[in-house]
C-alpha cells in the first residue's frame, strides 16, 4: 500500500468507495430510504465535478490523497480550506474489508502533513455523526478533541447529531511528524486537482 495524490482518473473509484463506505458504516444510523442506489449517482456527479478541472496554477486550497495497492483503491482523504480558514478534513474512507489495518491512520498523517506544510498554524477539523462510534474511537486514538455538537439536516429532510473534532496547530504538526521526508511532496498533490468546481454540494461527513 502507498499513498499518492489523487487525480481526475480516480473519480469513479472514489465515488464507488465513498458509496460503499456509507452503505456499510451508516446502515444502522441513516434511514434506509436515503441509503439507496441514488447515492452512487450523487457521488459520481460530486467527484467528477470536484476533480474535473485541472488547475493551471497549483491549488493549495485543497488536497486529495488516495491509498492504493496497484490499481486498487484502498482509501482516500479529501481536505479543503474552510471559510473560517481552518482546514476541513471533509472525507475520509477506507474500504470496509480493509478497515483497522492502519490505512486510515496513514491517510491522516499525510493529510496533516499537507496541512502543516501548506497551512502552518491552522487548525484541522472534521464533522462526524455522533452515532459513528467506530470513527469517533479512531479520532480519539489520534488525539482529536471534540469541540462542538450540532444537528445536521440531510437533503431528504432527516436530521442527525454531528460532533466536530479538531486538532490545534501543534497537534497537527505532531501527527504530521510521523511522515518521512519522501512522503512530503505536496506539489504533485495540489497541482492535479482543480479549483473551479468546489462548490458542488457537500453531502455530509
Ligand atoms: C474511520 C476509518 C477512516 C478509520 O480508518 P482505519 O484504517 O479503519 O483505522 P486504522 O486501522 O488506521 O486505526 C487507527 C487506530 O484507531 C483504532 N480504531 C480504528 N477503528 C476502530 C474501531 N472500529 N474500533 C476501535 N478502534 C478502532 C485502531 O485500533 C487503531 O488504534 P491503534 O493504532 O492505536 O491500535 C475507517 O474505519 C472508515 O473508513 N470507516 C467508515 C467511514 C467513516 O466512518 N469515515 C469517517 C467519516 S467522519
Amino acid at each position: 500500500m502507498h499513498i499518492r495524490s489523487g487525480t481526475k482518473d480516480d473519480a469513479e473509484q472514489i465515488a464507488e468507495l465513498h458509496t460503499r463506505s456509507w452503505l456499510t458504516a451508516y446502515a444502522e444510523i441513516m434511514p434506509p430510504s436515503y441509503l439507496n442506489e441514488s447515492l452512487l449517482k450523487e457521488r459520481n456527479v460530486m467527484w467528477s465535478t470536484r476533480l474535473a478541472t485541472v488547475a493551471s496554477e497549483p491549488d493549495h486550497t485543497r488536497c486529495l490523497l488516495v491509498a492504493v495497492d496497484g490499481d486498487a483503491l484502498l482509501g482516500f482523504a479529501y481536505l479543503a480550506v474552510g471559510a473560517d480558514e481552518r482546514i476541513l478534513l471533509d472525507n475520509l474512507h477506507v474500504q470496509p474489508e480493509r478497515k483497522q489495518s492502519g490505512i486510515g491512520r496513514q491517510l491522516v498523517y499525510h493529510s496533516f502533513g499537507w496541512a502543516a506544510e501548506r497551512h502552518p498554524g491552522k487548525t484541522v477539523y472534521l464533522e462526524v455523526l455522533r452515532d459513528n462510534t467506530a470513527a469517533i474511537t479512531f479520532y480519539r486514538r489520534l488525539d482529536g478533541r471534540s469541540t462542538k455538537e450540532f444537528m445536521e439536516r440531510f437533503p431528504t429532510g432527516f436530521e442527525l447529531p454531528v460532533v466536530e473534532y479538531a486538532w490545534d496547530p501543534d497537534a497537527v504538526r505532531i501527527l504530521a511528524g510521523n511522515l518521512s521526508t519522501t512522503d512530503r511532496n505536496w506539489d504533485t498533490v495540489v497541482a492535479r486537482i482543480g479549483s473551479a468546481a468546489e462548490k458542488a454540494v457537500r453531502p455530509g461527513p
